[in-house]
């Protein structure tokens, strides 16, 4: 195994105190049930509650834990490259829609951290999407054509803050960044209190829509009018939402770097392999951000190369002096690139949802959590319509035969895996399919020797996990739900553990 620079966490979780909310103990009512607190569900919670609901909110691990505790945290509507296919997909009004929710949501944050003075280290910033070669540029062209019919504030540049030669950039004015988990911490704190709740390590299992919306948890039934599933993707499988959406997983290192000599705004780059960069304030100075290394879930094993490549890129472009951290996370991709936000399904009257926020959650957790709170509240918000979560979907665009396609591809190839294997092939610091009595079994051995050995099979819909080598984790290559090596969940959307051997 290579020897991998920083410690193993999120530089915002290191950076904060951890949460002690109780579980839940007894069953109660409120008006508004909301599951899992990431930014979508603490911003729905935190304008419902400002609105004279009660709420309770629901949370499987830790508050602000799960992708929201381990994003890059640029609030900003330049989502890479979007516009231009948004207007020749969508058509200009709805690509209009998209970007004025997007920069309200970055409003929306600028005001709640001004009005109530949160030290979250929100700064604007401008934010780039640059071409390093002549190959990627005309898509730079077309972006920065599209967002300036649309009203974005941008322009082309050709010179950046960056160390390194660009082709050319699409450069977005006046967008922000901020300590992710500082901002949502602060929120929280002010959830509890006059009939709201808020519940760590209760885990919610079934939510049901009758006269009153039952909530069903490890630990209790909550009982609401009104229920949000903000848990990255929903736990709750009547929409079909993780066939229409696919698992993408990335990862991060945090390097430190001098002021001098540290590129000013947030940057992501075009083409197959790209990077994104960015930095923040910390304790002892400053920390450059770099993403990159994205695929989908469960289909790479050897996730360590992925850091070993961020380290080497890294090291290649800037003058950095250590590298501190390192982690990963994934987020759910719209197939039609635009995120699902409202009801469940066509016949749900008081569940809601909102998921595929395509690796820019910052800003469409923020406006899903205000288009939820509006259709609870009754009042019209002028994107509902763009985000309709049951909107008629295209299972039959391309990209989404071809990875619903993969998906059968697994269920039925993954079955071979590890046929022929034993327990004793498994090396120490390894992780492998094996069969045992006939059962498919996948099995980690520790560096103490010995095995961890839980059910390859997925709960979710049965198809077999992987290893995950940088992460010591099985992931599901059909719809991204993880578990660790003991076979805990890590990621929805399963709400069951992987059995134990
Ligand atoms: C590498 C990477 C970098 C990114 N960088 C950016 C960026 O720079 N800017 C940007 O805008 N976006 C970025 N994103 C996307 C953004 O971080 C996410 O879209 C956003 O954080 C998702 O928020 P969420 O509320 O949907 O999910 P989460 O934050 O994951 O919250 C969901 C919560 O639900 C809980 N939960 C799950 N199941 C249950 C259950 N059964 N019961 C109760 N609770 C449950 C989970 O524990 C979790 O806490 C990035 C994504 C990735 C992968
Ligand atoms: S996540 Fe759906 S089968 Fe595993």
């Amino acid at each position: 195994m290579p020897n991998l620079s920083g410690k193993h966490i999120s530089y915002w979780i290191d950076s904060t105190p951890t949460t002690n909310f109780s579980p839940l103990s007894n069953n109660l009512s409120v008006d508004v049930a909301i599951v899992g607190a990431g930014i979508a569900g603490i911003t729905a919670a935190t304008l419902l509650k400002r609105a004279g609901k009660t709420v309770a909110v629901i949370e499987s691990q830790q508050i602000s834990t799960g992708v929201s505790g381990h994003t890059t945290a640029k609030v900003t509507s330049l989502h890479q490259l979007i516009y231009a296919d948004l207007i020749k997909n969508h058509g200009e009004e709805k690509a209009r829609i998209y970007a004025q929710s997007n920069q309200a949501a970055i409003e929306f944050v600028a005001k709640t951290v001004a009005e109530e003075q949160i030290d979250c280290d929100f700064s604007r910033q401008s934010a780039y999407t640059f071409a390093e070669t002549q190959e990627n540029l005309s898509d730079i062209e077309k972006e920065v054509e599209a967002a300036l019919k649309l009203g974005l504030p941008a322009t082309f540049v050709r010179q950046t803050s960056l160390t390194f030669p660009i082709a050319g950039a699409i450069k977005f004015d006046n967008q922000a960044q901020f300590h992710s988990r500082k901002y949502l911490l602060h929120l929280i704190k002010q959830i509890p209190g006059n009939g709201s709740y808020v519940f760590e390590n209760t885990k919610v299992e079934k939510v049901e829509e009758n006269n009153l919306c039952q909530v069903t948890t490890n630990r209790g039934i909550i009982q609401a009018q009104d229920v949000i599933v903000t848990t990255n993707i929903p736990i709750t499988d009547e929409g079909l939402f993780f066939a229409k959406t696919y698992p993408k997983r990335s990862y991060i290192i945090g390097a430190r770097i001098a002021e001098d000599n540290a590129p000013q705004g947030m940057y992501i780059g075009t083409g197959e392999k790209y990077y994104s960069i960015r930095t923040t304030p910390d304790k002892d100075g400053l920390l450059l951000l770099v993403g990159g290394g994205g695929h989908k879930v469960g289909t790479v094993e050897n996730t360590e190369e992925k850091y070993l490549d961020l380290e080497n890129y890294t090291r290649s472009r800037f003058d950095i002096e250590s590298i501190d951290y390192r982690w990963s996370t994934q987020d759910f991709v719209s197939f039609d690139k635009v995120p699902y936000v409202g009801k469940l399904t066509p016949l749900s009257k008081h569940t809601f949802v909102a998921t595929g926020f395509s690796l820019w959650g910052m800003t469409q957790g923020t406006l899903s959590g205000m288009i939820l709170a509006d259709s609870i509240l009754g009042i019209k918000n002028p994107a509902a319509d763009l985000y309709d979560a049951t909107r008629a979907t295209p299972f039959a665009s391309p990209e989404g035969i071809k990875k619903n396609l993969e998906v059968g591809t697994h269920w039925i190839g993954d079955r071979l895996k590890g046929l022929g294997k034993s327990l004793v092939d498994v090396a120490v610091g390894e992780g492998q399919l094996v069969t045992v009595d006939g059962d498919k079994v996948a099995a980690y051995r520790d560096e103490t020797g010995e095995i961890h050995a839980v059910s390859a099979v997925c709960p979710h819909l049965g198809c077999v996990v992987a290893w995950n080598s940088g992460e010591k984790s099985w992931d599901c290559p059909c719809h991204g739900s993880r578990f660790s090596c003991n076979g805990e969940i890590l990621h929805g959307p399963t709400v069951k553990e992987l059995k134990k051997f």
